[in-house]
């Protein structure tokens, strides 16, 4: 793979700035917040600045505040859910400092739902206590809303819309600058900056099937990745277990805060089954419950399963769910009375790029937060609620490390000069994107072997070797190859772990092997032998 998509001259506009963040979802907006006043920003958003992961989030953000909870029990539910490949020193940083974060975005204006003067918490799968603060089912888009706000009145911060982040570029494994193709004029910027945040998401549009908004094409990873940074855990993908199967909607989420509120799964004969899975049964882990329903789909010859909150009234959902209520009506499901499709559908990431306890990558300069790292928290499953958590805590702490070492860093004069290779793209992109899709869904999925990661091995490096050949034009282009280059990475590394364990099963590995209580890595350079 080319180290640069495409090339640079020395008539590309240059603009500087202290720090360059890409992304303006939780981790972003909050990491520019969290730095210090003289320090110069600009949040790049992909498409409008309001358009991401976190705004699209439902249940909430988990912290330990409930009588009887403390960090060691949240500590401790983190562990379990992750399978055994979570890193314990960075769930304690997650846990010890989740109070001070949420407090900061109170402070900030973010209105949670409070009950007799105290933040309500609810609960959600593998929670041990009920511990997820929330505004209604449209957390996400509340934090969102106050953080844009409060950086949009910040004078050191600067919000650019539809910028799309092509490559950063680095000299010495240091990150020098970061290349950018401003879609409203089609024209390509160099960003030069001290340091590189990089908070662009995860690759649900990997699959066809996500409830990630469209910018989620891992875009910051396999810019990181083609930049000599270390991508980690990238096989292990979740599944939100219940999201709703409607012909109109198939991305919309049916918040697991439902199944902490009491809705339980029936099969498509109107059975209970989650308790023939796991003795947790609704609120087992994530990954166990969507299996769970690919299995009971499978078994009963079914698209999706049902989840039933019929026994709570009207005015209560109306109230506590009113975007999920609401949405539902509109589709001619009254929760109130009627059962609600569902059936699994990708959702978020574990693995991205490695960081360290201050966010930093391998590459000097360059941050990551939110999922598009991999702090190794998560370990092999998400515990619900742990990731806009993880966004705070990580943002503030890149915030620190940034506040406190910027001045020992001086722009340089130099110029950007990488050169532009290829023919012009021949084939329609969309096709090359819907076949990435039908690749991911087929055999890359909940249930994976090693045949069907075998053939989507084959057809991602067809893909890939087609897609090397080209001279990019387009946004739409770029994207595309930085979803086949993420694809062959999770395929790779589904292949290399002969486990089950948490996210990723193979029905032809399906126990956990403790010899597999490792991390799978890639750097640049391996995936070229490999294939071109
Ligand atoms: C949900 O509301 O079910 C999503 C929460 C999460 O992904 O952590």
């Amino acid at each position: 793979m080319k180290r640069y998509l495409v090339g640079v001259n020395e008539n590309t506009e240059i603009i500087e700035t202290d720090v360059l963040i890409i992304g303006s979802g939780i981790a972003g907006t909050y990491t520019a917040l969290s730095i210090s006043k003289n320090i110069k920003i600009t949040i790049l958003a992909k498409e409008a600045i309001d358009v991401s992961n976190t705004a699209l989030a439902q249940g909430g953000i988990a912290v330990s505040l409930g009588d009887g909870d403390s960090p060691t029990f949240h500590h401790n539910d983190t562990l379990f859910a992750g399978a055994g490949l979570s890193d314990e020193d960075m769930v304690w940083l997650l846990v010890n400092e989740a109070k001070d974060n949420i407090k900061n975005l109170c402070d900030l204006g973010v209105q949670f739902d409070m009950t007799e003067g105290m933040l309500d918490l609810t609960k959600e799968a593998a929670h041990s206590q009920r511990r997820i603060i929330h505004a209604k089912d449209f957390t996400g888009k509340e934090v969102c809303d106050k953080l844009l706000t409060s950086s949009i009145e910040k004078e050191n911060i600067t919000l650019l819309e539809n910028m799309f982040a092509i490559d950063i570029i680095t000299e010495n494994n240091t990150c020098k600058a970061t290349l950018v193709l401003d879609q409203k004029t089609g024209k390509k910027k160099i960003f030069k900056s001290k340091y590189v945040v990089c908070a662009s998401g995860g690759f649900g549009q990997l699959y066809e099937i996500t409830s990630n908004p469209i910018i989620a094409t891992g875009d910051g990873m396999a810019m990181a990745y083609r930049a000599g940074a270390t991508l980690q855990d990238m096989e292990f993908v979740q599944f939100h277990p219940t999201v709703l199967f409607h012909k109109k909607d198939k991305s919309f989420l049916i918040s697991e805060a439902v199944r902490g509120e009491g809705a339980i799964l029936r099969n498509s004969f109107g059975e209970l089954f989650m308790h023939k899975y796991d003795k947790l049964k609704e609120l087992a882990p994530r990954d166990i419950v969507a299996r769970s329903i690919f299995s009971e789909m499978k078994k009963t010859q079914s698209d999706c399963v049902y989840l039933d909150i019929t026994f709570k009234s009207r005015e209560y959902l109306k109230e506590r769910f009113p975007k999920i209520f609401n949405t539902c009506l509109n589709y001619g499901i009254d929760i109130s009375k009627d059962y609600i499709p569902v059936a699994p559908a990708e959702h978020y990431c574990m693995g991205g790029i490695k960081t360290d306890l201050t966010g930093k990558t391998e590459i000097d300069r360059l941050y990551a937060c939110g999922e598009v790292a991999c702090t190794g928290i998560h370990g092999a499953n998400r515990l619900a609620s742990n990731s806009l958590l993880e966004g705070l805590v990580f943002g503030k702490r890149i915030a620190n490390d940034i506040s406190m070492n910027h001045l020992r860093i001086h722009l340089d004069q130099e110029t950007y000069l990488t050169s532009e290779t290829g023919e012009n793209y021949s084939k329609p992109v969309s096709e090359v994107e819907k076949g990435i899709k039908r690749t991911m869904n087929k055999h890359v999925g909940i249930v994976r072997d090693k045949v069907g990661l075998m053939i989507a091995k084959k057809e991602i490096d067809k893909t890939l070797k087609l897609l090397c050949s080209y001279k990019y034009t387009s946004m739409a282009q770029m994207q595309t190859a930085n979803m086949a280059i993420i694809a062959k990475i999770v395929i790779n590394s589904a292949l290399e772990r002969k486990e089950s364990r948490g996210a990723h099963f193979r029905s032809d590995y399906p126990s956990s092997d403790n010899a597999w209580k490792k991390h799978i890595i890639n750097k640049r350079g391996e995936l070229d032998n490999e294939t071109f």
